[in-house]
């Protein structure tokens, strides 16, 4: 039976799908200006992330999370957590969003078989989220945040991307608003991809500034679980909410990485940074392939490198997060 290892004895029980990468957002750190879209109808079908999710479940995926763009932003998106939940060893499925359509489709969502949110909140001042996200809806962002927490989703997770000179005076804020509230909000460095290094230059924060900072102010380090994500968690007997944070270029936690990805055209990516993707879409046209299809990931692994190189000055090959998910 054929596995999901690769050389380094790493296991990846965790897909992340990307199903779009049309999005109703404009991040500035993610969509650069001109950024076209691959067109709709290349999108993988349901049919085809049903194929692509059994051949990873059979390998020994667990959990799916359905990235973009702006994963809701497909009309079957529904019927797409319903087909991902329903197959066979897939015990979570997760999404990433901008949380735009989450006030008005959380309880289907939930209903369909989604087990948890993440969701990005860059700034809890209305006009700066507007200045980051290229949308004046902090508004609905906030009130998808609740429904979904009243939709039963006990995970939201909230992502910012810390800036330098535009939302990076905001981590009192963000502070006071966790310290009643349960959730767990990361902060993420901003990664420099290939389009992108002027932004960089200019905006990026050390996560180990913020760090310290949290460490002085009595937060405390939680120690990490097996199968933990990129994010180091702290926790304040004060709060009840926790911190996250994503520290790509403070931390090399490549040797615990338990993830690959698939993007919305169906090329396979062994990291977030610096490879090209390997196609696997015409083994997703009939049943008849998951056999092939197995043995092109189980091939693909070999390549897979030990650690993205970034912390040591590799700006990574990634034209923007969106293309293959995040
Ligand atoms: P959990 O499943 O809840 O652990 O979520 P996650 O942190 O894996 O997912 P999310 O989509 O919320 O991603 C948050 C940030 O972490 C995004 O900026 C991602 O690009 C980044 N991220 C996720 N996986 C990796 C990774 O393997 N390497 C790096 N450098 N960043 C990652
Ligand atoms: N640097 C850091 N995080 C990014 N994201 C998108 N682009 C970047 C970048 N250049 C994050 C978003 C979202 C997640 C899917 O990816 O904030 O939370
Ligand atoms: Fe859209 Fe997410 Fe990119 Fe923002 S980060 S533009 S919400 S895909």
């Amino acid at each position: 039976m054929l596995k999901l290892e690769d050389a380094f004895a790493r296991k990846f029980q965790y897909l992340r799908l990307s199903i779009t990468d049309v999005c109703n957002f404009k991040c500035q750190y993610c969509l650069p200006d001109g950024y076209k879209p691959e067109g709709r109808k290349s999108f993988l079908t349901v049919a085809e992330i049903a194929r692509l999710t059994r051949a990873f479940a059979a390998m020994g995926t667990s959990k799916v999370r359905l990235t973009g763009g702006e994963p809701s932003l497909r009309k079957d998106f529904t019927q797409i957590i319903e087909t991902v939940a329903n197959t066979p060893g897939i015990e979570k499925v997760a999404m990433t969003t901008n949380g735009y359509r989450m006030a008005k489709f959380a309880k289907e969502w939930r209903q369909a078989g989604l087990t948890a949110i993440n969701v990005s909140v860059d700034s809890l001042d209305p006009r700066m989220f507007h200045q980051i996200t290229g949308q004046n809806r902090f508004h609905e962002v906030m009130a998808g945040i609740d429904a979904a927490v009243e939709a039963g989703f006990t995970q939201v997770k909230v992502n910012a991307v810390l800036m330098r000179g535009l939302n990076d005076g905001d981590l009192g804020q963000f502070l006071g608003w966790i310290k009643h509230n349960p959730i767990q909000l990361r902060f993420i460095e901003l990664m420099k991809t290939g389009e992108m290094d002027e932004l960089f230059d200019r905006h990026h924060v050390r996560g180990a500034v913020i760090k310290a900072q949290l460490l002085q102010q009595g937060w405390q380090q939680k120690i990490r679980a097996f199968n933990d994500g990129p994010a180091e968690v702290f926790c304040h007997p004060d709060y009840q909410g926790e911190i996250g944070l994503i520290m790509p270029y403070s931390k090399d936690f490549c040797a615990s990485c338990n993830r690959l990805r698939v993007s919305s055209l169906g090329k396979l990516h062994l990291c977030l940074f610096g490879d090209y993707g390997v196609d696997l879409r015409d083994l997703l046209t009939d049943d008849s392939q998951i056999a092939s299809l197995q043995q092109r990931l189980s091939d693909a692994l070999v390549d897979k490198k030990a650690t993205h190189f970034l912390h040591e000055g590799h700006s990574g090959m990634t034209p923007n997060l969106a293309s293959i998910g995040g």
